[in-house]
């Protein structure tokens, strides 16, 4: 489960977020709406423990902003896989090795390491592709290397911020087809986006957020 519970953050003398209280169930699909400059990136960033909460808390599955020790950090990281507009996977190394990279800071042998990273790529579809740089693979692909990367621990959740937002529409429908099957087949899912329209033709749970409140 993910909770937010009357979260304010403040930066400088900006206040990002006002009393944000939020709830995703766990194997829930839910996505949050709302303009730039929303809140949205902002939220899951403090979901993912990158950032801490000013005022308030946050709580995935045990873990709780206001208690938590630095050092179970990384832990909770692997319980939840962030995938971004643009990608971010690491331009000078191969797909493979994009996704091994998540693993190999958790330190496991590198026979399961194998095993692992082979099998998320076919899970996205991209096992064939394995071998090539990011430059050589579409925005499509890309991303779905980048979902790889972001499940290879197994997490409970996924949290997408514009994740559609670099792609055309083809690529978009098949990357939210994949996130949905992922969804389906029991990952909770939080997307952050700006598309009204998107979320209208889905009978997805909605939280939408502006100027740094939930409505
Ligand atoms: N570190 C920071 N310093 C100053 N202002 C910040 C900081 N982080 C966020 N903000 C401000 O908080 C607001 C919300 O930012 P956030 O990135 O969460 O919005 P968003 O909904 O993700 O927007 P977008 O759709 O453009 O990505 C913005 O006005 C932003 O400028
Ligand atoms: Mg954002």
């Amino acid at each position: 489960m993910i909770q937010m519970f009357h979260v304010y953050k403040t930066v400088g003398n900006t206040t990002v977020l006002e009393d944000v209280s939020l709830q995703v169930d766990k194997g829930e699909f839910v996505f949050l709406l709302g303009p730039s400059g929303a809140g949205k990136s902002t939220v899951l960033r403090l979901i993912h423990f990158d950032e801490h909460p000013t005022q308030g808390w946050v709580r995935l599955e045990n873990y709780n902003s206001s208690t938590i020790k630095s050092r179970h950090i990384p832990l909770l990281r692997r319980r939840v896989g962030m995938i971004f507009q643009d990608f971010k996977l690491l331009r000078d190394r191969n797909i493979f090795d994009n996704v091994a990279f998540a693993l190999q800071v958790t330190g496991a042998k590198k026979a399961f390491m194998k095993r692992k990273v082979l099998q998320t790529l076919a899970l996205v579809g991209l096992g064939h592709l394995r071998n090539m740089m990011p430059a050589q693979l579409s925005g499509g692909e890309q991303q779905r290397a980048s979902i790889a990367r972001a499940l290879v621990n197994q997490p409970f959740a996924l949290l997408a911020d514009e994740p559609l937002g670099d792609l055309d529409k083809e690529a978009a429908f098949d990357i939210l087809q994949l996130l949905r099957e992922l969804n389906h087949q029991g990952t909770t899912v939080l997307m952050a986006t700006h598309d009204t329209e998107l979320v209208e033709t889905l009978p997805y749970h909605c939280l939408r957020i502006e100027k740094g409140k939930i409505l």
